[in-house]
């Protein structure tokens, strides 16, 4: 057994990226295995920042294979767009596999997304605006298109005629928008069938097969335990589940082989998009982590929402997904920051706070957790105390080597 599952213990964008790397260098798989290019992995390697979108970032690890998993939803426009984007920086992409029953976002689908925020009003859900919503929600009334379509030109035209239908009739009659022809998508999508053909692949056969043959396989998880369709904050969520038990269902591979779950969170809390956030710093203190910690959404460059740890949900967290530890990340952000807070309760007049003495020292530079500051290592315990879970791995810095595991 060794499958080890990365997920997001908040909303999102805790680094994911940066653990998955890290963890990668002994993989022999490394599979996404939910959402779609609503979700910006970064990772640095060498100086070089690399954004991932679709493509788990195994792909930086030449003797691992990378595969999206069946559970995410692949725009191929983009997929491609991103292959060239690292191919175009030496990474070679070969490797890579794409689960023949991903659902496909289609330009309806990112236009329909769109559409409906825009009839939202007042009230958006702040969507990142890449088709996420409609495509599940395809999937969901079953009328969706996937990867298995796309790589079969005659019964993708059967089932793109069938879908633009409705499609524009939705366009038209509730948007008021121009219909789209079905042999302009054909041009786009047909040679994109053509280009991915080989590398799709029947995803829970490869990987079960992998299992048994005792591979290593580390499950990508994609943004956040909050987002979560049914587990987080509805409606201000996503459309699939980023949450550990979302990593079977994306994959075909079983509750039994998951041996270690990987909650990551930042040593704070942060949130795009629009819902409801008890800990948001609406104050300089707010700003400062913003600024201190550059934050801004890696797919859609929209400034986060910044505010204190919070514990309860973090405990939450920690048991909807069964975290076996946690990695904190984004430690070294908190630097100079005195006095901390974290919240411990959530009462009916708001959250309650703890107030814990703060650090100065730059932590980028530290390599074991007893060489951090008393005020940092004392933050980590109380983490442990109150979600029962213990922390095994510590981020200083973005690069792979700023990590301390303990
Ligand atoms: P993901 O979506 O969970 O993979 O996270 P993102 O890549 O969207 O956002 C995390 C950001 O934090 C990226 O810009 C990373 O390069 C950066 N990062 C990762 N770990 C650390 C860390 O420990 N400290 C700092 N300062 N930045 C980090
Ligand atoms: P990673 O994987 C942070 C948020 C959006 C919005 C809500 C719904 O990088 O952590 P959607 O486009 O999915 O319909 O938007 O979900 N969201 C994310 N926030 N990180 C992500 O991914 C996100 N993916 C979606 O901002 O609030
Ligand atoms: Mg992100």
């Amino acid at each position: 057994m060794a499958v080890t599952v990365v997920v997001g213990a908040q909303w999102g964008d805790e680094a994911k990226g940066k653990i998955v790397d890290f963890l990668a260098s002994d993989a022999d798989y490394v599979v996404r295995y939910g959402g779609g290019n609503n979700a910006g992995h970064t990772v640095w390697l060498k100086d070089q920042e690399f954004k991932f979108h679709t493509v788990p970032c195994g792909l930086l690890h030449p003797h691992a294979t990378a595969v999206i998993g069946d559970g995410v939803a692949v725009d191929p426009i983009n997929l491609a767009q991103e292959l060239d984007i690292v191919a175009a920086k030496g990474i070679d992409s070969s490797n890579l596999r794409i689960g023949s029953r991903c659902h496909l976002i289609l330009r309806y689908h990112t236009m329909i997304d769109e559409l409906e925020e825009s009839r939202r009003g007042s009230s958006p859900l702040g969507t990142t605006k890449r088709g996420i919503g409609p495509t599940y929600a395809d999937k969901a009334a079953r009328s969706g298109l996937r990867m298995e379509d796309l790589v079969d030109p005659l019964r993708f035209r059967a089932r793109l005629e069938k879908s633009l239908e409705q499609k524009n009739a939705i366009l038209k009659h509730l948007y008021g928008h121009a219909p789209i022809a079905l042999e302009s998508m054909l041009d786009i999508y047909e040679p994109l069938g053509r280009r991915f053909r080989d590398q799709t692949i029947d995803v829970p056969a490869r990987l079960l097969d992998a299992v048994r043959s005792g591979k290593r396989i580390i499950m990508e998880g994609a943004q956040g335990t909050l987002l979560d369709i049914d587990y987080g904050a509805y409606p201000f969520v996503t459309s699939s589940h980023p949450i550990a038990a979302g990593a079977c269902l994306g994959t075909g591979i079983g509750p039994r082989h998951l041996k270690r779950i990987i909650g990551v969170a930042k040593a704070y809390t942060t949130r795009v998009g629009e819902g409801p956030f008890a800990t948001e710093l609406k104050d300089s203190t707010g700003e400062r982590i913003r600024d201190q910690g550059q934050e801004y959404g890696t797919t859609t460059g929209r400034p986060r929402r910044c505010g204190w740890l919070d514990l309860p949900m973090l405990k939450y967290s920690a048991e909807i997904n069964t975290m076996t530890e946690l990695a904190i990340t984004r430690l070294d952000v908190l630097s100079g920051i005195d006095p901390l807070k974290a919240c411990i309760e959530h009462g009916s007049n708001g959250p309650v706070y703890i107030e814990l003495e703060g650090w100065k020292d730059d932590l980028r530079g530290i390599r074991s957790r007893e060489a951090l500051p008393d005020a940092a290592q004392r933050y980590l315990s109380i983490i442990e105390e109150r979600t029962g879970v213990p922390v095994s791995i510590v981020s200083v810095g973005p690069e792979r080597s700023e990590t301390i595991v303990s």
